[in-house]
Parts: C-alpha cells; sequence; structure tokens
C-alpha cells in the first residue's frame, strides 16, 4: 500500500490506487463503508465513522473541498484546509483508507458533467444555494463510482443532502445503501460544524439561540400549535438572534414536501437556515404528531 500524502495512516489520492485497495478487501469478502467529507473533521465526522463500522469491515473516509458546490463568493477560498489536523484525527478513529483526491484527479481537463437530482432538491437550500445540490450530486455520484462502497453514511445535520444523496444512489442504481448518522451537538446546543470555526467569541454565544428556538418550536408543534403559528414565531424569535433568517420551516420528513396548514398530522422535520454575520448556519430536528396523541 503506498502512502504518497506522506500521512500517519494509509493514504491515497489517486482513484487506482484507491480501487486497489478496495477490490483486494472486497475479494476477501469484506463489506466496504465510505463516508465522504470536506475534511476540517470534528467529532460529528468522528461518529459518521463509527456508524460505518457497525455497518462494514472496512471504512474509507474521502476528504474534497468540493469546488462544485460553492458559488462564485461563497466561501471555498476560506473553508478550512486542515489535512495533518484531520490525519491525525482520523489515525484510531475506524478508518481504514483516506481518499484525498486533488482537483485534477476530481475534475480533469475537459470534465463537463453535471449531476442533477429533483425531488427533495427544491426549495430550502436551493431557494438560497441554487448551485449546491447539483455540486453535491456531481461529487458524490463520481465518489460513489470511484470507492464502490456497499453503503455510505451521511449526517441528518444536512438533512436536506442526506434526502437528496439517498434520491441519487436509488436513481443512478448505484447499489449503495445509504446510512444516517444523527446530528452531534456541542454542549450548549449547537450542531457540530467545519463552518463554526468562522465564529467570533461573541457569534459562537449568539450561534445556540438556533437551537433552542428550534427545540421551542418541536414543542409547540408536538403540543398542538398550528404549522403556520409555530414558523411564525420561530422566524420572529431568529430574527432579533440573527443578523438575517434565510429559512424556518416544518416540511415532510420523508420527502421534504410543505406541510398543510393546521396542526402537524405527519412525522415532520424543522429545517432552519441563518446568517451571523457572513456565516450561514443550518441546523433541523425532528417533530412527531405522535407526541400529541400521548399527551
Ligand atoms: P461536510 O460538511 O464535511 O460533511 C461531511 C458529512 O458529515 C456529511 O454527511 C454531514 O452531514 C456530516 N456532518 C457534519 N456535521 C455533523 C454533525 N454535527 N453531526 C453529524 N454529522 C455531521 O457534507 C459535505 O461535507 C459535502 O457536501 C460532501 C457530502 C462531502 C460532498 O462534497
Amino acid at each position: 500500500m503506498d502512502h504518497p500524502l506522506n500521512l500517519p495512516l494509509p493514504a491515497v489520492n489517486e482513484v487506482t490506487a484507491l480501487r486497489a485497495q478496495v477490490s483486494a478487501w472486497r475479494l476477501a469478502g469484506e463489506r466496504i463503508g465510505f463516508v465522504p467529507t470536506m475534511g476540517a473533521l470534528h467529532a460529528g465526522h468522528l461518529s459518521l465513522i463509527e456508524k460505518a463500522r457497525e455497518h462494514s469491515d472496512r471504512v474509507v473516509v474521502s476528504i474534497f473541498v468540493n469546488p462544485a458546490q460553492f458559488a462564485p463568493g461563497e466561501d471555498f477560498d476560506a473553508y478550512p484546509r486542515t489535512l495533518d489536523q484531520d490525519a491525525a484525527m482520523l489515525t484510531g478513529a475506524g478508518c481504514d483508507l483516506l481518499f484525498a483526491p486533488t482537483a485534477r484527479v476530481m475534475y480533469p481537463a475537459g470534465f463537463d458533467l453535471t449531476v442533477h437530482v429533483g425531488g427533495p432538491s427544491a426549495g430550502l437550500e436551493t431557494d438560497f444555494r441554487p448551485h449546491f445540490f447539483d455540486g453535491v450530486a456531481t461529487v458524490v455520484a463520481k465518489l460513489f463510482n470511484q470507492v464502490r462502497p456497499d453503503i455510505a453514511v451521511f449526517g441528518e445535520k444536512d438533512y436536506q443532502q442526506l434526502l437528496v444523496v439517498t434520491r441519487l444512489a436509488a436513481d443512478l442504481d448505484h447499489g449503495v445503501d445509504i446510512v444516517p448518522a444523527p446530528i452531534l451537538r456541542e454542549p450548549d446546543g449547537l450542531a457540530m460544524s467545519s463552518r463554526n470555526a468562522y465564529l467570533s467569541k461573541e457569534d459562537r454565544q449568539r450561534a445556540a439561540r438556533l437551537y433552542a428556538i428550534l427545540t421551542g418550536m418541536v414543542t409547540g408543534l408536538e403540543a398542538g400549535t398550528s404549522i403556520e403559528t409555530a414558523q411564525a414565531e420561530a422566524i420572529r424569535a431568529a430574527r432579533l438572534a440573527f443578523d438575517s433568517v434565510d429559512y424556518i420551516e416544518a416540511r415532510c420528513a420523508s420527502t421534504l414536501a410543505t406541510l398543510p396548514a393546521g396542526p402537524l398530522e405527519r412525522p415532520a422535520r424543522i429545517l432552519a437556515a441563518v446568517k451571523l454575520g457572513s456565516t450561514r448556519l443550518i441546523d433541523n430536528l425532528a417533530a412527531s404528531p405522535l407526541a400529541q396523541a400521548t399527551r
């Protein structure tokens, strides 16, 4: 096994070397799990690796800051790149192979493909980052073809992305089971994110308000408050706490379809995106009509 990246764990940056290792494992009858990331790893990413290990014998982690999912003017250049620190975190965390391709490997000269997933990509993030899911779907489709895993773990932190990737794997017959992993949070409730590193000390404190507002909205919905009232209250509170609110919405948990007005009648997901200065926070929580029935 080559170590072209000179890191403290088995690591490759070319597809041929990646496939050689994965094929050897598969020949030995082992199941392959995959965790795609953009690096700047935190405990949330490591929990995905743990989850992958529950479902497979070998775990491949990819680190690639994917230019196709950033629009001009977004934070592609500023996005934290901490490969040495990431490799140290991966050592002993259950990662058997790190795939850290260069942009040239992922997008060689002449590359001209866009994968567009419909369905769950409509609205929410797409209203504010119209390019985003095409960029994600294109790179994830390539990564699935490069790694050829049996399962891949995606975090509920990016709930709309999780549903888009599930649709992608089904529609392209990738034969990859998508396994969801719960959101890991800081002690004050803030969902862990590589972008939290952008927050000033003061903004970091304000950021925790998002979880409190979403928790309040879930409590209201589960007590029978109508969706429109619960949404309006959450948006009002978020406008006071943050510099701007992109959306806070209750949607169907399985399709992200909009829900009829009135009290909650089926499992929902409350999804939110807000801004603190130029830092965008996204988060989401489940809300269940069953909680109402048991009150
Ligand atoms: P990235 O933001 O690095 O996230 C990689 C994976 O970690 C995603 O599945 C994300 O949902 C999950 N994750 C992030 N924060 C988490 C948390 N606090 N708890 C649990 N899981 C968390 O998402 C991407 O990269 C990219 O879009 C990618 C899928 C790699 C395609 O480029």
